[in-house]
């Protein structure tokens, strides 16, 4: 199928390379603290004075006024911030669910901003999973056809089991929606959302609709899919306590970066104070 493709393609052509993920050796226990140094180098996404204004008959808002961002290859970033302060949109603009009204998006070194609908549906299949507050599994498929619902339409994905087993449900395959718990249907929703093994992993709020102890053994698993294969991964919540299992906090605050800490060390998801 790859090879029917003719025309360049300004956001995912075949000439476009993946972005380079962190070698998994380099981010054992005892060293996943810090960001292996070849993190620091490759920008995974770089983002330059990225506005967007909704407009919605007289109403203007203005979601995003002048964000300049880097998210690199492997690292683990949490973004904080008030309400309304331009997340989801932040996030969705880098998944290219949405695109900016103005500034610049590289992906691997291409404009998201400049791409077409059919390109940007093209990149989020192939590189972007997206993980939501809310699980949107299909409630009369099991989890493992919920999965393969993805995996089906992917260039190289993993079986659907072996992604299921990422996220500890091995023993629930064939378990429907309704006979999971929240914590269990969250987990379902990360493996669909790595089983084609998305160079980027976009969360909002992934934790939102969760009690703490479930809410942690999500954040467990996922660290270990940023940990095991390395996908850069961005993490949306309200809860400042979630901050400290990132390799950076990004703060945004009324449209703009407020502030970006790098933690010196990462906390893991069952240390974290809550
Ligand atoms: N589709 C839209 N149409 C109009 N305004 C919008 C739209 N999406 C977001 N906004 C506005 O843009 C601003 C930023 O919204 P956004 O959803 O990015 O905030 P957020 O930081 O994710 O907030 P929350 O923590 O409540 O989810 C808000 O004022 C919001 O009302
Ligand atoms: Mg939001």
């Amino acid at each position: 199928m790859a090879g029917a493709r003719t025309s360049p393609d300004p956001v995912d052509g075949d000439d476009a390379p993946p972005p380079a993920r962190s070698a998994p050796e380099h981010r054992s226990p005892q060293t996943s603290d810090a960001v292996p140094d070849a993190a620091r180098r490759d920008a995974v996404f770089q983002v330059r004075g990225v506005t967007k204004v909704y407009r919605m008959g007289e109403v203007r808002v203005e979601a995003l006024r002048g964000v300049d961002l880097a998210l690199y290859a492997g690292e683990l970033a949490v973004l904080l911030g008030p309400s309304g302060s331009g997340k989801s949109t932040l996030l969705n603009i880098l998944g290219g669910l949405d695109t900016p009204t103005a500034g610049q998006v590289r992906y691997a070194g291409r404009d998201l901003a400049a791409a077409s609908d059919r390109e940007l549906t093209r990149y989020r299949r192939r590189h972007v999973g997206f993980v939501f507050q809310f699980y949107n599994l299909i409630p009369s498929l099991t989890a493992r056809e919920n999965v393969a619902v993805v995996t089906e339409i992917a260039r190289d994905p993993m079986p659907p089991a072996e992604a299921l087993d990422l996220v500890g449900l091995g023993a629930r395959l064939d378990h429907f929606p309704a006979q999971l718990s929240g914590g269990e249907q969250q987990r379902v929703a990360i493996a669909r959302a790595v089983a084609k093994r998305p160079d980027v992993l976009l969360c909002d709020e992934p934790t939102g609709a969760l009690d703490s102890a479930t809410g942690i053994v999500v954040l467990e698993v996922l660290e270990r899919v940023n940990r095991e294969l390395g996908t850069t991964t961005a993490v949306i919540t309200h809860n400042a306590g979630i901050a400290q299992m990132a390799d950076r906090v990004i703060v945004l605050a009324d449209g703009r970066i407020a502030e970006v800490r790098r933690n010196a060390i990462r906390v893991a998801p069952r240390e974290l104070s809550w």
